[in-house]
């Protein structure tokens, strides 16, 4: 079983990105055989200035290595060190139909806000689709958020494998990773960067203290029965255990617990939890040529399996020289 995954280097990853992807996709590496890949060139649609985007690619990877993957084990991958896929792209945008890309939540959603959206961002899922499909990969863990792009991959593929009459690519199924729910953020919306409510799992100390005793709370006195269903508590309950959870959560419902003491043993957790990763994230980083080495080589182990799909789809579309006795 190939599993195949990616995520944009566009920011500091924070606990919504550890809970919904990360931590996921190196507990997946025991399943199969993963391919994991730091989307730069879709970060081109956001971010215009290079050193971030290096700063930020080089980050990613050593978050990665700091959550436990293992180099020798799953594929890590820039994706810029593989321009194939860009081909590949080019090939599939010729059968996509536009209606398709309309319908894209993400792009309307963009639109909806007022951004400037370039024509990368309307495309975004093209090359999203040749992400996915030049490994051939059978299983492509996301997030809710990402499930419409997978979709549009399949009828990309399809569309494809129907115009030259061959399958040259196979349907990937998503997997949907929704046994995790949304990470709230400090404010109680969605966690995410965009809305500056995170707490960044590498930050320094003084920053995530800072983040932790802002999260908001009402103004329920200590005495009173809070509601569980606040970003706070939920917050917390990733850090706990299910019976922790019901403990605390009874507290809170009974009246005597107060915001403070459940915001000091989160930070706590949240302290214990990233020690030995921090850790790990320091070797990584004193070690600067591995990461790069790492990169390296997973960019020439994805090459392998990535260009004879190539090959395949610029053959199926007369691309290229005939193959001899073709
Ligand atoms: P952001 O919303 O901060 O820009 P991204 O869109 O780059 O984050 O998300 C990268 C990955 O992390 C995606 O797979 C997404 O599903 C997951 N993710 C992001 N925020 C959350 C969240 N608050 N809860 C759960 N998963 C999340
Ligand atoms: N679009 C994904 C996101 O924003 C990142 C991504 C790019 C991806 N290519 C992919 C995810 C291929 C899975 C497979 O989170």
């Amino acid at each position: 079983m190939r599993i195949l995954s990616g995520i944009q280097p566009s920011g500091e990853p924070h606990l919504g990105n550890y809970f919904g992807a990360m931590r996921q996709h190196v507990e997946l590496m025991a399943k199969g055989e993963a391919i994991y890949f730091l989307a730069d060139y879709h970060s081109m649609t956001s971010i215009r200035d290079a050193g971030e985007r290096r700063r930020y690619t080089r980050e990613l990877a050593l978050d990665y290595l700091a959550l436990g993957l293992d180099p020798e084990r799953a594929i890590l991958y820039r994706q810029s060190d593989l321009p194939e896929v860009c081909e590949l792209a080019w090939i599939l945008t010729t059968v996509t139909p536009m209606g398709l890309l309309e319908r894209a939540h993400s792009f309307k959603d963009k639109v909806a806000q007022g951004l400037a959206v370039n024509h990368g961002l309307f495309a975004y899922p093209v090359l999203m689709a040749a992400d996915i499909l030049i490994y051939n990969a059978d299983i492509v863990p996301v997030g809710q958020d990402q499930k419409q792009h997978l979709e549009m991959t399949r009828d990309i593929a399809g569309a494809f494998n129907h115009a030259y009459g061959r399958e040259v690519f196979k349907l990937p199924d998503p997997m949907i990773l929704e046994h995790v729910a949304v990470v709230p953020g400090t404010d109680g919306r969605k966690m995410s960067k965009s809305y500056g409510n995170t707490i960044r799992m590498f930050a320094p100390q003084g920053e995530i203290k800072k983040a932790v005793m802002g999260i908001v709370t009402d103004s329920t006195p200590v005495d009173q029965p809070k509601d569980v269903s606040a970003s706070l508590f939920q917050l917390w309950a990733l850090f706990a255990t299910e019976s922790e959870r019901a403990a605390l959560f009874a507290r809170a419902k009974a009246g005597g617990l107060g915001y403070g003491e459940v915001k000091k043993d989160l930070l706590a957790r949240i302290t214990a939890h990233f020690a030995p990763l921090r850790e790990r994230r320091a070797q990584w980083e004193q070690r600067g040529h591995d990461v790069e080495d790492v990169l390296r080589d997973g960019a020439r182990r994805a090459r392998e399996i990535a260009r004879p799909v190539l090959e395949a789809a610029r053959d199926a579309a007369g691309l290229g020289a005939a193959k001899a006795g073709a």
